[in-house]
């Protein structure tokens, strides 16, 4: 081979190298597939902008009144800088309540019948958090909960590193039937992990960064659903009446981070 040429392949073979480093150090996640062979994505938030995109996400503003949560959710709480979600919770006196922590959904925005659901998250350490990654049916507002389903990706307890997932229907209004998994991710609040779903019509799958630990199938008492379109919940509750008080030793303010979350479906 001529030599010029050789040089020429060898720079061009350099170039390509130190680009795909780049590519690699830059993602604060480099090792999570950005692409699944059989899907197609069809929608994202890499919160890459300086504030939450309001074509796509709702900010609740609510007094929380459920489970005994301690918490009021406001708008102030959720940040969006540097490639991240944070959802802060604090200590603070706020209208009769001791906390202040954020939500947001995509109710009326974006949702999906079936698909791959996954967020990138990282959480609070202490016992009182409850951070949670869900969704919703979007009529649940006229159907009495949970007639229409919960489909609880995520959920955590922020005194240790288990992670729960869980579906929940009835037939009647508050008579709660539900089937759930857990497992153990010691890097909870240390690192970032994805967790999802692969909501199916015959099937329910649970993982963490891609590796199944519980499904749920269909039966009389628990059927899936099937018709209606689910929208996304992020929300960081204190309290309540599952993970009980907040610890004497619980640090405040701290922040449900979320580094993105996407959904894909089945391409046919
Ligand atoms: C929580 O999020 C806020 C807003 O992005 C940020 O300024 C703060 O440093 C975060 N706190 C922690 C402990 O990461
Ligand atoms: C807020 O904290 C104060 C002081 O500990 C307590 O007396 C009060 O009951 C708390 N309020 C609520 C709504 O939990
Ligand atoms: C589902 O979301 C779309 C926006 O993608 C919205 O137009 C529609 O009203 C939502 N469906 C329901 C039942 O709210």
């Amino acid at each position: 081979m001529n030599k010029y040429i050789q040089l020429l392949v060898f720079f061009i073979f350099l170039i390509v190298f130190i680009k795909d480093v780049k590519s690699q150090s830059s993602s604060s996640s480099s090792t999570d597939p950005i692409s699944y062979n059989g899907w197609n994505l069809i929608f994202q938030d890499e919160f890459e902008g300086d504030s939450l995109d309001l074509s796509i996400w709702n900010q609740i503003s609510q007094s929380y009144d459920y489970n005994d949560e301690l918490e009021d959710y406001i708008p102030e709480n959720i940040v969006v800088e540097n490639g991240y979600l944070n959802i802060i919770a604090k200590q603070q006196d706020y209208q009769g309540h001791n906390y202040t922590s954020g939500k947001i959904t995509t109710s009326g925005k974006f949702n999906t019948t079936f698909g791959r659901l996954e967020a990138s998250i990282k959480m609070p350490y202490g016992q009182g958090y409850w951070p949670a990654f869900w969704l919703m049916p979007e009529d649940s507002l006229n159907l009495c909960w949970p007639t229409g389903g919960e489909i609880d990706i995520m959920e955590n307890l922020g005194q240790d590193d288990t992670i729960y997932g869980t579906y929940h229907y009835s037939t009647q209004c508050n008579q709660n039937e539900e089937n759930g998994g857990k497992t153990i991710t010691e890097s909870y609040s240390s690192e970032f992990n994805l967790f999802s779903v692969i909501w199916d019509p015959n099937q329910i799958v649970w993982m963490v960064n891609n590796v199944p630990y519980f499904n749920v199938v269909p039966t009389t008492e628990l059927p899936l659903p099937t018709t209606n379109p689910f929208y996304i919940i992020f929300n960081l509750a204190i309290g309540g009446d599952w993970g009980g008080p907040v610890g004497e030793s619980t640090i405040f303010p701290q922040n449900m981070t979320v580094d993105y979350v996407r959904v894909y479906k089945r391409s046919q």
